[in-house]
């Protein structure tokens, strides 16, 4: 036996009593000779005392251990010396006086210390079962695993199966880039790792499950950002005969169970709804974050007879003039204004105006060109007030709408709008559009996945090719700014599909070749049907409230797709490229 009892769980009541424990030196304190250890579990610390005077050879065995060496003691839990009890331990009442030490493992100087933040993350993640004993983590990863368990009840509560589907699956062109698993027995032909189960779960439809769930691994090879890992995981859900609304009350009690179990909260339903062109409109993203105030204001009205020229040049052209008040933001640096101008530029504007209210003053270079009654309307539409800044910029409706979108959250980030904010905002965004234009490569792309269904109201612009007019029967759900999933409709007609394939500018070959396996599908009974795919990790990070879904992953890839602990992605020897038919096209030097 190791141990009677876990870290964490010794009190006053216990004294008196023999307990054994088992653990890792977490703090090692000499007070003259009479050593005071930190013993850590999963659970918590409990304080051991060696005494010279009660035990001198267990008392000079104990003065040599070191941080994270493996240990069990035994002996009896005593009261602290009055005065001595830490508040902050739930164990801080007692102490253990061992009358037994068992040094189970040493270990090696750390490679940073466990009881205190370190910032170099590539280090945390070379070492990552060291940095999995900050508390920190363990209760991230338990948090995790209290969701996950959530999922499952709630959906298996609600005729839910989970059933796997393939890891070694087919490339079809759906968004990101494919990994890649070159086949051995079939040389030239290669596995694709799937980006989401999303046609596994639909041919699970016209397989008569009706409702289906999995907690799927999927792997995206793309740039990588806070949120993005190549591989991550997905709570992926489909049902058939199905509508949005029925989508919606499933998810919303789904996000609410897993929001009790993981953080112990409440969060009220239904959840607000709003399109994709009014989020665009109002915030200049896809997935606002409500939390920041600073609505996009529009000004077309008040500058459409304006002489001045910026103004009234973008508006002519049948472009907008938006604004945003950024509240008690008028100190902003010029470091500041010029990166805000810079990243405009950046996102396709000519340039960013500013107002500045200071000192019952409004500053700014373009202020001169406002005639009163224009100013006076401006005051009233955006409450001007003493200190504010206001930010306007004037183009297309698309280009005005995602700057000030951008700029609206980098001044969030600037004045640290939401720092200690508890508050949960989630938001249902729905109609996005169901195609976007690439102008790089000259066609149009799926904005959701190719299999999502066009509304019932715009069939006939997909017909009329009025493809940039089409909503999407689509929806996400956003959470303070993060996109935490997105779902559609499907499309389970084979002439439909087909017609949205030929939009996206898949030739007939193509759709028999990549996709002829759901066409024939569609064609054998597949009934209506619908779905949504979560970030599991996304979901997390914002119930651990940490800023990157790394820290909530076990063993996450860096920022560059490194595994750091294991070093993958690595070389391999060259029997195992012959076995593959492959031959690297440029022999590194050795
Ligand atoms: P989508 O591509 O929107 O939809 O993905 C669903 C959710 O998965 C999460 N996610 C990611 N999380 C971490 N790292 C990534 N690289 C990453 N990419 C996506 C996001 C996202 O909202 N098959 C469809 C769903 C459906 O239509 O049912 C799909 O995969 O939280
Ligand atoms: P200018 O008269 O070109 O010096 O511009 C005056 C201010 O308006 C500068 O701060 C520019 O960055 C800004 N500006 C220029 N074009 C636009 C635009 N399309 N929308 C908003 N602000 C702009």
């Amino acid at each position: 036996m190791y141990r009677t009892h876990h870290c964490n769980e010794l009190r006053k009541s216990d004294i008196g009593s023999n307990a054994m424990l088992a653990g890792w030196v977490h703090v090692r304190r000499d007070h003259g000779g009479v050593i005071f250890i930190d013993l850590r579990d999963r659970e918590g610390l409990t304080q051991i005392v060696f005494r010279p005077e009660e035990n001198a050879e267990l008392a000079a065995q104990a003065h040599h251990l070191r941080h994270e060496d493996v240990v069990q003691v035994e002996g009896k839990v005593a009261a602290r010396i009055p005065g001595t009890e830490n508040p902050k331990l739930p164990t801080g009442d007692i102490e253990l006086v061992p009358d037994q030490l068992t040094i189970l493992n040493r270990a090696d100087v750390l490679p940073f210390p466990i009881d205190t933040e370190t910032p170099n993350e590539d280090l945390r993640l070379s070492y990552r079962y060291v940095d999995l004993r900050r508390p920190q983590m363990t209760r991230n990863l338990r948090i995790r695993h209290k969701v996950t368990k959530a999922t499952r009840d709630f959906l298996d509560e609600k005729g839910f199966v989970e059933i796997e589907t393939p890891i070694l699956s087919k490339s079809t062109p759906e968004g990101a880039r494919d990994f890649l698993i070159p086949s051995r027995m079939i040389k030239g032909k290669f596995y694709a790792l799937p980006q989401a189960p999303q046609q596994y779960k639909q041919l699970l439809m016209v397989g008569g499950i009706e409702k289906y769930f999995q907690i799927a691994k999927c792997f995206r090879d793309e740039d990588l950002r806070s949120d993005r890992q190549p591989e991550f995981t997905q709570i992926d859900i489909e049902a058939s005969f199905v509508t949005p609304d029925d989508i919606f009350a499933l998810v919303e009690g789904m996000l609410a169970a897993v929001f009790r179990a993981g953080r112990g909260v409440e969060i009220p339903t239904p959840f607000p709804r709003m399109t994709y062109a009014q989020a665009m409109d109002e915030f200049g993203s896809d997935k606002p974050d409500r939390r920041l105030g600073m609505r996009l204001t529009d000004l077309g009205e008040i500058f459409r007879e304006s002489s001045f020229k910026m103004f009234r040049g973008a508006l002519d052209a049948g472009g907008a003039v938006k604004a945003i008040n950024a509240r008690a933001f008028a100190s902003l640096t010029i470091g500041q204004s010029d990166e805000l101008t810079e990243m405009a530029k950046h996102y396709g504007a000519k340039g960013l105006a500013f107002i500045k209210v200071e000192n019952g003053e409004w500053k700014s270079p373009i202020v001169k060109f406002f005639s009163e009654a224009e100013k006076e309307a401006l005051r009233s539409r955006l409450l001007v007030e003493e200190g504010d800044l206001i930010l306007f910029a004037a183009d297309k409706w698309e280009i005005v709408c995602e700057v000030l979108g951008r700029i609206r959250s980098r001044i969030a980030e600037m004045q640290q709008l939401t720092a200690g904010s508890e508050q949960l905002d989630f938001l249902w965004i729905t109609d996005f559009p169901l195609l976007a234009f690439d102008a790089a490569e000259n066609k149009w792309n799926a904005v959701h996945h190719p299999f999502t269904r066009p509304k019932a109201e715009d069939l006939a612009k997909l017909e009329a090719g009025e493809f940039g007019q089409i909503r999407a029967e689509a929806y996400d759900v956003v959470l303070n700014g993060v996109e935490l999933g997105g779902g559609s409709i499907r499309i389970h007609e084979p002439d439909l599909q087909t017609k949205v394939f030929a939009a996206l500018g898949v030739s007939e070959e193509d759709q028999q070749s990549l996709f002829g396996h759901i066409l024939r599908a569609f064609r054998l009974g597949a009934p209506p049907h619908g779905g949504i795919a979560f970030g599991l990790d996304r979901i997390v990070m914002m119930i651990c409230g940490e800023e990157s879904i790394r820290e909530v992953m076990a063993f996450p890839k860096n920022n560059r797709g490194l595994d750091l602990m294991s070093q993958s992605p690595s070389e391999v020897d060259q029997r195992q490229l012959r076995e593959l038919g492959l031959k690297l096209a440029e022999e590194k030097k050795l």
